[in-house]
């Protein structure tokens, strides 16, 4: 089965890559270079002792898209590709929607014209707003608060839309939770552009020298330590939460949706207390005022993709501080090293 990765040389797509070719599937991945690099193709290459058949290929370009569709002859998609950076969102909505929607309709397009209709789409926890409760099923009422997860939402309005339309799609959107980690052999992992906005990421950069100290977003919330609380997931359960879904495609269930999280939350003082313990040092912090547009806590209620996909996150905060260490301390400038 070939599988066409869009986003492919991003951080949670080089992990999915990786399982895809160790589960046999064979993989065409496209991705416009504008968060990521070649260098994590080649090392999931290198990884696996298999090739990607892979194109340097923006969504908005149609015509580039229909030519790889036209030679390559894919069963399904994962797409992953988009702008992802909230803040910077914030800023240039116009940007976003370009990017996020314009290139997905692309994508769908060209897939009816194809005739290949199974589709896995990334979609994120952002979706479910400031939930009321924790944990959150996938019966959440939906909502958010700002463009980037606007677009994540438009997304996944139009997906309900076109199955509604056309029952011969098989549609899986996964919300992910907060993915960390890296593979174990530290030979892949996230590479963001710049100083990082996600907690790990910026933690990785003060552990190994990078950057000074950790900026805490508020210690005020009403959580048991006063910091934000967040489901973490290790990237190769979620890439292994791929594999699930696109075997669940085959079984023609039309539109499905699944929280990809572990159930548990953590919050920012145990990541910084955990990274400690995998890098064994103490790790200077200041505690800040919150950052705007964050909520206190969220965590997922994973039964559902536990009964109908079999999946389940296994890797534990240990695991996943210990792995972004491995790839921190082997690639101290990313895949720029
Ligand atoms: C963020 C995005 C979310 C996106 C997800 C993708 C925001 C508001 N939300 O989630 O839409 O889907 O990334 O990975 O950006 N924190 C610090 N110091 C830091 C960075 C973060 O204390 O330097 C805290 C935050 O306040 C939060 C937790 O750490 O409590 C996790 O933050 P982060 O890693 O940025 O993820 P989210 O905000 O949950």
């Amino acid at each position: 089965m070939k599988i066409l990765v869009t986003g492919g040389a991003g951080y949670i797509a080089s992990h999915t890559n990786l399982e895809l070719l160790n589960g046999g599937y064979d993989v065409v991945a496209v991705d416009n270079f504008i968060n990521s690099n070649i260098e994590s193709v080649k090392r999931v290459e290198k990884l696996t002792g298999k090739k990607i058949s892979f194109y340097e290929v923006d969504l908005l370009d149609k015509e580039a898209l229909r030519e790889i569709f036209a030679k390559e002859k894919v069963d399904a998609v994962i797409h992953f590709a988009g702008l992802k950076a909230v803040g910077e969102s914030v800023s240039m909505p116009l940007r976003y929607f370009k990017n996020n929607l314009s290139g997905t309709i692309n994508l769908l397009e060209v897939m009816e014209e194809f005739d290949v209709k199974n589709l896995v789409f990334s979609s994120s926890a952002t979706v479910y707003g400031d939930p009321a409760t924790v944990p959150v099923t996938e019966e959440f009422p939906l909502s958010v608060t700002n463009p980037y997860g606007r677009t994540k939402l438009m997304i996944e309005e139009m997906l309900r839309d076109i199955s509604n339309a056309d029952k011969t799609w098989n549609i899986a959107i996964l919300r992910y939770f907060n993915p960390i980690g890296a593979h174990e052999s530290g030979d892949i992992g996230e590479d963001p552009n710049g100083i990082p906005n996600n907690l790990v990421p910026y933690i990785a950069k003060v552990a190994s020298g990078a950057l000074e100290t950790i900026h805490v977003f508020g210690n005020d919330y009403d959580t048991p330590d006063g910091t934000g609380v967040r489901d973490y997931i290790h990237v190769v359960d979620l890439a292994l939460g791929h594999i699930k879904a696109i075997e669940k495609l085959q079984k023609n269930p039309g539109l499905v949706t699944y929280n990809l999280g572990t159930g548990v939350g953590y919050s920012v003082m145990d990541i910084i207390e955990n990274y400690e313990k995998a890098c064994g040092k103490k790790l200077p912090y200041v505690i800040d005022p919150r950052r705007p547009g964050d909520i206190a806590e969220t965590y997922a209620d994973p039964t559902k993709a536990k009964e109908e996909l079999g999946w389940i996150a296994v890797r534990g905060i240990d695991k996943m501080c210990e792995d972004t260490y491995r790839w921190q301390s082997k690639n101290p400038n990313g895949y720029k090293s």
